[in-house]
C-alpha cells in the first residue's frame, strides 16, 4: 500500500478482540478491525447484531469485558467527556441536541467546554481561551453555511425539521475538527434526496482539517456501500465478513445474515 502524505490523514483506530456481554447475552465476542488513517469504514449488520455496542465501546459508554483499542498505536481508554480533547467526535443515533440552545450555540456546544486549551497557554500567559473561543467560533459559523443552516442559525431545535436537525447534530459533530468522527445511523430517517446529500458530506470527511477517519455505523446499505472504503459485517455479535463494499455485497455469509433477519421480522 502506498502511505498518503502523513499531514492530512486522520486518526488510525484499532480495536482488538472486543467481547461485551450483558448479563447472559454476548452483544459482541472477539471483535477486531481498523479504521485505517483517512478510510471510511462502515459497520453493518441486521438488527440486534452488536453495531450500536460497538459505537458505545469505542466512544467510552461501554467498557468490554475484554479486548482493547489503540488510536494512532497508542492504547485508547475512551471516555465520553474527553472524547474530544483526545481527537474524536460523535454524532448519536438519536439527535441529542440540547433544547435549551440555538442551532449556533449548539455547534459551539460540540467544541467542548475548554476548546482546546492546554497548560502550555497558561504558562505562557497567551490569551488562548479567547482565542480559541473566536476560532470556534468562526468555524460554527463556517459549518452553518456549508450545511446549509443560514436560516435557522438563531431558531430553537425542537422548531427544525428532521433532516435540518440531522445536519445540525453533523456540524455540531464537525466543530471540533476531529481526527476520527464516529456516526451512528447518520441516515435513519431520512428520505432519498437527503440521503444522497449525506452521502457526498461523508465522502468529503477525510480530506476535511488535518485529515479526518470515519466510521460509520447504519443501516441503510445503499449508503454505506456508496460511501465507504472497507466493511465490517457484524452478525449476532460476530464479524462476519471484513472487505471493499464489492466483495462484501457477493459474501454469502453477509446474504444469509441479511435475509435470515428478513424472514424472522416477517
Ligand atoms: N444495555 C443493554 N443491556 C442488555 N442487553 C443489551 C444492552 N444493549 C444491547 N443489548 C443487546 O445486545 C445485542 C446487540 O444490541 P445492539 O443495540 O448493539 O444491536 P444493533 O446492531 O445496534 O441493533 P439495531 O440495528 O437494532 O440498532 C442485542 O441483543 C441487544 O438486545
Ligand atoms: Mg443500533
Amino acid at each position: 500500500m502506498v502511505e498518503e502524505v502523513s499531514t492530512r490523514s486522520g486518526a488510525h483506530l484499532s480495536v482488538e478482540g472486543v467481547t461485551v456481554q450483558f448479563g447472559g447475552l454476548t452483544a459482541l465476542s472477539d471483535v477486531g478491525f481498523e479504521v485505517r488513517p483517512g478510510q471510511v469504514l462502515g459497520v453493518i449488520g441486521p438488527n440486534g447484531a452488536g453495531k450500536t455496542t460497538l459505537f458505545n465501546v469505542v466512544c467510552g459508554f461501554t467498557r468490554p469485558q475484554q479486548g482493547r483499542l489503540t488510536l494512532d498505536g497508542q492504547v485508547f481508554r475512551p471516555a465520553p467527556q474527553r472524547l474530544v480533547r483526545s481527537g474524536v467526535s460523535r454524532s448519536l443515533q438519536g439527535l441529542g441536541l440540547f433544547p435549551g440552545l440555538s442551532v449556533l450555540e449548539n455547534i459551539v456546544a460540540g467544541g467542548g467546554s475548554a476548546a482546546r486549551t492546554g497548560w502550555w497557554s497558561g504558562l505562557l500567559a497567551l490569551p488562548r481561551t479567547d482565542r480559541d473561543e473566536r476560532r470556534l467560533h468562526e468555524r460554527a459559523g463556517a459549518l452553518v453555511d456549508e450545511l446549509g443552516l443560514g436560516a435557522y442559525a438563531h431558531a430553537q431545535p425542537g422548531t427544525l425539521p428532521y433532516a435540518v436537525s440531522k445536519r445540525v447534530a453533523l456540524a455540531r459533530a464537525l466543530v471540533s475538527e476531529p481526527r476520527l468522527l464516529l456516526l451512528d445511523e447518520p441516515a435513519g430517517g431520512l428520505g432519498h434526496d437527503e440521503v444522497l446529500e449525506l452521502g457526498e458530506l461523508i465522502t468529503s470527511l477525510p480530506s476535511r482539517g488535518a485529515g479526518c477517519s470515519v466510521m460509520l455505523v447504519e443501516h441503510h446499505v445503499d449508503l454505506v456501500m456508496q460511501v465507504c472504503d472497507e466493511l465490517v459485517v457484524l452478525d449476532f455479535g460476530r464479524v462476519i465478513a471484513t472487505g471493499v463494499p464489492e466483495v462484501v455485497r457477493e459474501d454469502p455469509a453477509v446474504a444469509e445474515a441479511y435475509l435470515g433477519a428478513e424472514v424472522d421480522a416477517s
